[in-house]
């Protein structure tokens, strides 16, 4: 009764002792008093406190599974880079993981080594390669790799009304461990900001602009799952990265070829088009520290 000021937090704290499991406990508490603190320090005042449940209720209406807007809150924030460091530390010979983001769908078409995936989207063709490796250097055969990213126009396919997926797929690699796959050149996107989120970016300040990328999702038996993207050297966005999620070691060069010329795979398309190579390496379950 009466309570307040640190008697206050403490009590809620301490409301959370019959949690059903210890770290239930102790992630209730933690949450329950950095809230408090943060409340406190910046002496939130009850108009600012409408206007936030105001925020996260419309941030919930706004929501449905192929539009993630708590998702995208957090990634704005940095809490998904957060977690994505935390849940993943390996060794540096190991690829890098990023953001997962809100545009992967499970179900992907399944590709053969060097199909075109594009299905139709509208870009630049891009022929998109590599091989999948332990920390070792060895090849990894038969590993899955998912792969989605979007099209010329910003879009991925999960944006439009379409009949079907385009630019996304999943293969599994060769006995020496190489993918392939044609697909459009990536360009820098914005992330979908005409919702609550949109409105935290522009009251900050802030850009929706991710530089071009395409997302990764390889597993193979005894590996940890990797989550990565693979970005575009030349965007003029990897600096101000929407979500923060570029790293150093994920940015590859991709290749302008006149049409006519012949592309590493044998293939000779007939208009322009861009090569990309990155080697995905994987870490094992015992390398990587959870
Ligand atoms: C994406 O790269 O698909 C993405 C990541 C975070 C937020 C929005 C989009
Ligand atoms: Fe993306």
């Amino acid at each position: 009764m009466d309570l307040q000021g640190d008697d206050l937090t403490e009590a809620v704290v301490t409301s959370f002792d019959g949690s059903a499991s210890e770290r239930y406990r102790t992630v209730m508490a933690t949450l329950v008093r950095h809230l408090h603190a943060f409340a406190r320090e910046v002496e939130l005042t009850e108009d600012e406190y409408f206007i936030a449940i105001d925020f996260l209720t419309r941030t919930g209406q706004i929501s449905t599974g192929t539009r993630q807007e708590f998702v995208l809150l957090a990634d704005v924030l940095g809490l998904s880079m957060l977690t994505v460091g935390l849940g993943n530390r390996k060794p540096p010979e190991a690829t890098q993981s990023t953001v997962f983001g809100p545009f992967f769908v499970e179900g992907s078409p399944e590709a053969q080594l060097g199909d075109d995936i594009a299905n139709g989207a509208p870009g630049q063709p891009c022929l998109v390669s590599g091989k999948v490796l332990n920390t070792k250097g060895e090849p990894i055969a038969n590993a899955l790799v998912e792969t989605w990213q979007a099209d010329e126009d910003g879009f991925y396919d999960v944006q439009k009304d379409l009949d079907g997926p385009q630019n996304r797929a999943h293969l599994t690699t060769d006995a020496e461990g190489n993918y392939a796959f044609w697909a459009v050149k990536p360009v820098a996107y914005p992330i979908p900001d005409d919702g609550p989120v949109g409105e935290l970016l522009r009251a900050g300040g802030r850009g929706p602009m991710r530089p071009a990328h395409i997302h990764f999702m390889v597993t193979a038996p005894g590996y940890a799952r990797l989550i990565t993207h693979v970005f575009d050297e030349g965007d003029p966005y990897l600096d101000s990265d929407a979500v923060f999620g570029v790293k150093q070691s994920l940015i590859a060069g991709f290749t302008e070829h006149d049409a006519g010329t012949k592309a590493p795979d044998g293939k000779t398309p007939d208009q322009p088009y861009y090569t990309v190579s990155y080697d995905l390496v994987l870490a094992t379950t015992e390398e990587t520290q959870q």
